[in-house]
């Protein structure tokens, strides 16, 4: 059920049976010369709310204007701070707890929102005490999830404007033409994945110099819309059980 679509007596109703709520976050970025600027927030949201239609949970509206400084020296994405991020993320927790939800699923599609979302949550819990749980995941923490990433893309799943993501927009959404991203993107080296992990880039013309078609080692042309179709699958799969037994 969306919160969005439903009335404050339906969701009165829903609280009488059921305490839990999913907020989806993404983020508003560039994702490379086919990659659609919303691609985190409609990963997450597309999946969550598949996830809330199969499990009987009401789904918040989808967070999607989010920390990207690294990505600000590319047309139509929209950062804002991790301060002000996270104290956004801290206002909504407290609404809603106020409200008598006691389990929060943020689910994330953008790998600089777990920092801030982290902090927001560890504080509210330690604030409400035992009355409010709040759990975090990424559409792609799920094993069955990774296996696929693997199989379909290895290596080349890459960092930023991943082949998995473009095509989960592409089977939902839109697909756009490859244009440069036909050719394979700048290798990668193991060193820069681990000093980059959580979307540690630097300042955002330094990034666009280095990564100059917004892509960060992805080969986001391999993507297809059959591949986006079994990864939601797989993510909607792993968020529903989660959620069944966390929420239990
Ligand atoms: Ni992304």
């Amino acid at each position: 059920m969306r919160l969005d679509l439903a009335s404050w007596l339906e969701v009165e109703t829903y609280l009488e049976q059921n305490r839990t709520i999913i907020l989806p976050v993404g983020s508003t970025e560039q994702h490379g010369p086919m990659g659609l600027i919303g691609t985190d927030a409609l990963c997450a949201q597309t999946i969550a709310r598949l996830a809330g239609e199969r499990t009987g949970t009401l789904v918040a509206p989808t967070l999607a204007l989010t920390p990207a400084p690294f990505n600000t020296a590319f047309p139509g994405t929209i950062s804002v701070s991790a301060a002000t991020f996270k104290t956004m993320v801290s206002e909504i927790i407290s609404c809603l707890h106020g409200q008598g939800f006691e389990r929060i699923y943020f689910f994330n599609g953008h790998g600089a929102n777990l920092v801030p979302v982290g902090q927001a949550a560890s504080e509210a819990e330690v604030s409400a005490g035992d009355r409010l749980e709040i759990r975090i995941r990424s559409w792609w923490d799920f094993e069955a999830v990774n296996k696929l990433r693997r199989d379909l893309y290895g290596d080349w799943e890459g960092m930023h404007a991943t082949p998995s993501e473009v095509a989960i927009t592409q089977a939902t959404h839109r697909i756009l033409p490859p244009g440069s991203a036909t050719e394979p993107p700048r290798k990668l080296s193991a060193d820069y994945i681990r000093a980059h992990a959580g979307d540690r880039h630097g300042p955002p013309d330094e990034h666009r110099r280095t990564f100059p078609d917004g892509r960060v080692g992805s080969h986001s042309a391999l993507a297809t819309p059959k591949h986006g179709k079994a990864l939601i699958e797989a993510a909607v799969t792993g968020f529903a059980e989660d959620l069944n037994s966390w929420a239990r």
